[in-house]
């Protein structure tokens, strides 16, 4: 039923991308990535003793009482991860290719908050027809991250309310080809430079945040329209730097002559919510939405030349929209950050612009009145998730985070200040995080082959640091901006694409997806190539139809267990928890966790610990299993590190030679241990996921449905790759729109049970 791929891509996704390599390398690895998240094969529907996303009851657009942000604070409770019923009970839903959400029998999902939903009772509901506007009071795009935060009866913040809250979520990117977001515009918009004002500014704008009041009504959850609590932040809002980098000459640029603020987040993707009740964002693929000057290096003339080659912005490098030329006002200036201005500090310009994106942000989305701050201390790259340590009383607070790219680094921030219980319920939330995330030690992992690793400070005491001649850093802050670099200096492990961690709220243990790695090979040439190692142990082939998917095309799950110190810790000892794979695939040398059909999944991607139920929920933004099944999400009860046992792979290289590598593999899953819960539509990744604090509503996304339609098919719904959510019954048009899905048990169980 698979058909061969019939789509042929030319524009460049500027998504999950490498930035190690020469500029031609750098150039191939965007081809790379473009070609192995779009060139899905697609099938026709699979049947399956599964429920079907089912009517959609109430839309967006429900009432609106609530009496408004005040700030009260109120206790947070700490239920301990333990299930008092069966959990994992459901029936594996099985692999599909159906342009649908699948989920168990018992069990019913339902979009609720879609690409361009009204937030404001004076924006008209979507039409979906590209003649929309007005999307700084809509939902935005590419829904992501998320994170639920409870309300009371009446609307006032309570951490435990479970039938009334509000959802703060991440708008990733839109769907593109050629330039042009082709479902924001009539007939698909304009694909060749330069793009009208009209069409930038309807892009822009599906970026960034959006916070939405959620409630529940009997059974039936739906968003609450003019709700109080319901913003947008975008690429244009008003947004502090905060930390080591703040007032930095780095960071001075003509919006912001004395470096302390930046205009707008952007390519927010994994989340984290603080111990003190704040939501936190990792800005990501951010750089390829900037142009560079095609003799840039030469009117630099410094060492910025070089931080900028290691982001990914060499000169000449063109924008994934073309944002830069919409017109002659700084909103689109911006985007261009070659060197154009007369001055030494770069007041005059945005040649700084790049070096204020790349943060972990945060938020209080109980209060929009709060200045969104970047947390500088935490460092510079393609941020995902931010996951805490348990706080214990007295002990520092660790913060884990990874950097997507093929060959980047895992790192944590550790807080100088200690933990006060006190501190879970505060008056002033954002004043809690500058206390917690604004000064602290920010260290890489360096993964040693017998299963034990280190964290390694990044500062100017360390030498290596200090002695690094490819680039000269000047103090904290310049480590901060350049954090890769940094972690180049000391030697750091390159892994196969960090995304989301998450801690086990179990035993305090960290788990890491590492989605895939095409360039993890056993015959390594250039300097983007890898050899396999004991942390990265896998490069195989898998075919994808008649397709060779080369490296770690499945990806795996790695998690770490802290040494002495706890979250301060500087040594740790990790083991990998899970190996993506099909499930047909060899056990000794791909399947290494011997997964069965009802566990079986490529790219994990998302991953979260329930901190109600315990589960581990493991999602996936694949292209290499796409001509098997659409993404998914599975439910998994992890043991701990070194619960399974080390193995030898052997490889054979093209010269002769043979490679042995030793890796650790953890005890292998059971039917009662690991299982498929969901499949999502067509073209889609599953993303995004959070639960009302007893655990019998979860929210997650849907992201990107349909994302291969041409544009050359804008008015042809036949034509669409998908035409979720409408075919499930939400919504305006057919065109296919990112969005939330609301989880329920039909018996009132709690989810996953
Ligand atoms: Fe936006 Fe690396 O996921
Ligand atoms: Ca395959
Ligand atoms: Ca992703």
């Amino acid at each position: 039923m698979n058909k061969p791929n019939d789509l042929v891509r030319t524009s460049l996704n500027a998504d999950d991308i490498e930035s190690h390599a020469s500029p031609s390398e750098h150039f191939n690895t965007i081809l790379a990535a473009r070609m192995s998240r779009r060139n899905m094969l697609r099938g026709g529907a699979v049947t399956a003793a599964t429920a079907i996303m089912g009517s959609m009851g109430l839309s967006a657009c429900g009432g609106s009482d609530n009496v408004g942000p005040a700030v009260t604070p109120t206790p947070t409770p700490t239920p301990p991860p333990v299930a008092t019923e069966k959990l994992l009970a459901f029936a594996a839903v099985p692999k599909s290719l159906a342009d649908q959400v699948s989920v168990p029998a018992g069990y019913t999902a339902t979009a609720i908050y879609a690409l361009g939903d009204s937030l404001r009772a004076a924006t008209p509901a979507y039409k979906n027809d590209g003649t929309d506007s007005d999307f700084e009071n809509r939902a935005g795009d590419h829904h992501d991250g998320m994170e639920y935060f409870g309300l009371s009866a009446t609307g006032t913040p309570l951490a435990s309310g479970a039938d009334r809250g509000i959802l703060a979520m991440n708008h990733e990117a839109t769907t593109d080809e050629k330039l042009s977001s082709h479902f924001l515009h009539v007939n698909g918009g304009t694909t060749s430079l330069p793009r009208p004002a009209a069409e930038v500014d309807k892009e822009v704008a599906v970026h960034g945040l959006s916070v939405v009041e959620v409630k529940k009504t009997g059974t039936t959850w739906a968003t609450v329209n003019d709700s109080a609590f319901n913003r947008r932040v975008t690429p244009l809002s008003d947004i502090e730097i905060s930390g080591p980098v703040r007032g930095n000459a780095l960071v001075v640029t003509k919006y912001s002559p004395t470096g302390t603020k930046m205009r707008g987040t952007l390519n927010n993707c994994g989340t984290g919510k603080s111990p003190w009740g704040t939501y936190l964002s990792g800005e990501e693929n951010w750089a390829g939405y900037f142009a560079r000057g095609a003799a840039d290096d030469a009117a630099r003339g410094d060492k910025s030349v070089v931080a900028l080659k290691r982001y990914g912005r060499n000169q000449g490098s063109t924008s994934r929209h073309g944002w830069e030329t919409g017109g002659t006002d700084d909103k689109y200036a911006r985007w261009d950050i070659s060197k154009k201005g007369a001055s030494a500090d770069g007041s005059d310009d945005y040649r700084n612009e790049l070096n204020g994106m790349g943060y972990i942000v945060e938020m209080d989305a109980y209060d929009k009145t709060k200045v969104i701050r970047k947390r500088t201390a935490l460092g510079r790259y393609a941020h995902e998730s931010a996951a805490f340590s348990v706080p214990a009383v007295g002990q520092q607070l660790a913060v884990y985070m990874g950097d997507d790219s093929r060959n980047e680094y895992i790192y944590k921030f550790v807080s100088n200040a200690t933990w006060l219980a006190a501190d879970a319920n505060p008056t002033d939330r954002m004043a809690t995080g500058d206390k917690y995330l604004d000064s602290g030690k920010l260290y890489v992992a360096k993964l040693a082959a017998d299963g034990t690793g280190q964290w390694i400070e990044l500062s100017m005491s360390n030498a290596l640091i200090q002695a690094y001649t490819a680039y000269k850093f000047a103090d904290l802050a310049d480590i901060m901006v350049n954090t890769r670099l940094a972690a180049d200096a000391v030697g750091a492990t390159k892994m196969d694409r960090p995304e989301w961690c998450s801690v086990n709220p179990a035993n305090g243990e960290i788990y890491y997806t590492l989605t895939n790695n095409s360039n993890r090979t056993v015959n390594p040439t250039g300097s983007s190539q890898l050899a396999p190692d004991s942390a990265n142990p896998r490069a195989y082939t898998d075919m994808k139809g008649t397709s060779a998917q080369n490296g770690n095309p499945n990806g795996h799950i790695i998690r770490f267990k802290e040494g002495t110190g706890a979250a301060a810790a500087t040594s740790f000892t990790w083991d990998v928890y899970l190996f993506g794979a099909e499930s047909g695939a060899d056990s000794s040398k791909i399947n290494l966790s011997s997964l069965t059909a009802d566990q079986d999944f490529s790219s994990p991607d998302g991953l979260a610990f329930s901190p109600y139920t315990g589960i581990c929920w493991i999602q996936t933004d694949d292209g290499a299993y796409t001509d098997v099944t659409n993404c998914m999400m599975l439910a998994a009860i992890p043991g701990k590190v070194g619960d399974g046992a080390k193995s030898t792979l052997n490889y054979t290289t093209t010269a002769g030679g043979s490679l042995a590598v030793d890796t650790f593999i953890g005890k292998k899953p059971t039917a009662d241990t690991l299982k498929r819960f969901l499949v999502g539509p067509a073209g889609s990744e599953i993303t995004g996921i959070t639960e009302t604090p007893d655990g019998k509503t979860m929210f997650i996304n849907i992201q990107h449905p349909g994302e291969t339609t041409s544009v050359a098919n804008i008015n042809d719904p036949t034509k669409y790759t998908s035409q979720w959510p409408s075919n499930a019954g939400y919504g305006a048009g057919k065109r296919p729109r990112s969005a939330t899905i609301v989880i329920t048990k039909n018996d009132g169980g709690r989810i996953g049970s």
